[in-house]
């Protein structure tokens, strides 16, 4: 008995993908710590409703850095020349610390971001994104 439930578990574990994908329901619940300055709305359609200190993060895994009509950072905005969209690792990176992530990104000691906050834990990033790739259209 016991070893079948031994050997089950190990069936599963094995089963499990190399690198851990985020998880949407837990990522919902991390978002409360970004609801204070980001709503996820789709015009009208407003799916998390919170503040406007940021943008509104809808539709992100599949936008341009820096995109929205929101009032950016000149970094931010300097950032969303060069093109590339959000990707995970991006995102992850970005959240940890905004400012470092421009400073890369742009090649410049002096870039700033003028969001505050930072959530370390990549983990509850990975999260996070699987929940705004939850809510966003499909690409
Ligand atoms: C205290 C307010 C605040 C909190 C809390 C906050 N942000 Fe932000 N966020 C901002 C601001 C302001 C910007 C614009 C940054 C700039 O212009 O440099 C921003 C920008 C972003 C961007 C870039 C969006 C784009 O259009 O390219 C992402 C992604 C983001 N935040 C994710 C998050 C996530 C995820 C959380 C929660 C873990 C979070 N933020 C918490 C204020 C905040």
């Amino acid at each position: 008995m016991k070893f079948a439930a031994i050997a089950a578990m190990t069936t599963a574990l094995l089963a499990a993908p190399a690198f851990a994908e985020g998880d949407a329901a837990k990522g919902e619940k991390t978002f409360k710590k970004c609801k204070s300055c980001h709503t996820i709305a789709d015009g009208d359609n407003v799916i998390t409703k919170g503040g406007k200190t940021g943008p509104n993060l809808f539709g992100l895994p599949s936008r341009v850095i820096g995109s929205t009509d929101f009032k950016y950072s000149k970094s931010a905005a300097a950032a969303s020349e060069l093109g590339a969209e959000w990707t995970e690792e991006d995102f992850i990176a970005w959240v940890a610390n905004p400012t470092d992530f421009l400073r890369t990104k742009l090649d410049d000691p002096k870039a700033k971001s003028k969001m505050s906050f930072r959530l370390k834990k990549a983990d509850d990033a990975a999260d996070v994104w699987a929940y705004l790739v939850s809510v966003s259209p499909e690409s």
